[in-house]
């Protein structure tokens, strides 16, 4: 295999695919406005979805085919019955990937502990405001308790490192950078901030009011002291170092300093399908593969590896957002996993 260099995912760019972003469900137990409507309806069939048997075949191939990290996301992947035996199977997998796994926080108080003891080492949680009034805004629920529950948690399960995701929005929650800032730092988080993007499935997403990464580095910087970190690698989010110490805060910049030259990323959906991108207008259906009963193993394991590679062969430069012939996807954030 080695050889034929058939156990690198190498694009038409040079850019190399190491991470899998694996969508577990698309169902949430939140509504945030920049993700989904708050009256959505629109759900993948039950019967489409991989079952865990059939998602384990794809990630253990995914691994053979040169894939290194695998981050469980969703909708809510925490919502899966089955997501205690996902992790204990993705980390008990010869060369396992490194795991990590994107929650909204609501069922880690249950969770954490069981996830952890699974082999699950570190976590990001959704978080955009610390406001009662203004998460309930945001997310269309009084949840904001399950949160903060869910975090410590994570913490007493040993979870580490875990890191804050917090997307703002104009009039939301625009001026609550700093505050958020000393809350992590305060709780020993680490925090990123995302530039919203346009992937929801209300399209409310608007250039001229989205937040803008600039926007919130000019805040925290009226209260913090940040030195950009060198050595970005393939992350997308630009660390600052904050006053001086080995703290760090994260600005992903997806829309206004897209970070597509570096991406290593690919992602599956919960209903089986491959795609290159969060905005790509394509995908390669691998459902299908798995619940061939024509195939042998071999063959599944063959095709799979092939459908990989053209995945990775039909990749863009770029997500195009900027560009004026941009198309958003018609698979919302919710289905295709941050
Ligand atoms: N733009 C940017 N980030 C988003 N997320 C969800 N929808 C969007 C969007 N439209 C974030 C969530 C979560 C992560 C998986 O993606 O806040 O932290
Ligand atoms: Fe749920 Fe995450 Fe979408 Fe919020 S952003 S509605 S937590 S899937």
């Amino acid at each position: 295999m080695g050889e034929l260099g058939m156990s690198q995912l190498i694009d038409n760019y040079g850019r190399k695919h190491r991470d899998l972003r694996v969508s577990l469900t698309d169902r949430c137990s939140l509504r945030c406005s920049y993700c989904m409507p708050h009256d959505f309806s629109d759900w993948l069939k039950s019967e489409h979805l991989l079952n865990t048997d059939e998602l384990m075949l794809i990630i253990e191939n995914a691994v053979a085919v040169g894939i290194e990290e695998v981050r469980l996301t969703g909708g809510e992947p925490l919502l899966r019955a089955d997501i205690v035996e996902i992790v204990s199977r993705i980390s008990s997998l010869p060369n396992a990937p490194k795991l990590s796994l994107t929650t909204n926080g609501l069922r880690l108080k249950e969770l954490a502990k069981p996830l952890a003891d699974a082999g699950l080492e570190r976590i990001n949680v959704s978080l955009d405001t610390l406001d009662r009034g203004r998460f309930k805004t945001l997310t269309y629920r009084d949840r904001i308790d399950d949160v903060f529950s869910g975090l410590s948690a994570a913490r007493a399960a040993g979870l580490a490192p875990i890191k804050i995701n917090a997307v703002l929005l104009q009039g939301v929650n625009d001026d609550e950078a700093p505050a958020l800032l000393k809350w992590a730092l305060a709780e020993g988080f680490s925090l990123r901030f995302i530039e919203q993007m346009p992937l929801d499935a209300g399209g409310i997403w608007n250039r001229e009011t989205m937040v803008t990464a600039g926007v919130v580095l000019a805040a925290l910087s009226k209260e913090f002291d940040l030195v950009a970190a060198t050595d970005r690698g393939s992350s997308p989010a630009e660390e600052f170092f904050i006053n001086g110490t080995q703290e760090t805060v994260g600005i992903i910049a997806s829309v206004t300093q897209p970070f597509c030259g570096a991406c290593d990323r690919l992602r599956l959906t919960s209903d089986g399908q491959l795609r290159s991108c969060l905005f790509s207008l394509e995908e390669m259906d691998l459902r299908s593969v798995v619940r061939n009963p024509e195939l042998s193993p071999a063959q599944i394991a063959q095709e799979i590896s092939t459908r990989f590679h053209k995945t990775v062969a039909g990749k863009l430069p770029g997500h195009g957002i900027n560009d004026v012939t941009f198309i958003q996807p018609r698979r919302p954030m919710s289905a295709i996993g941050g």
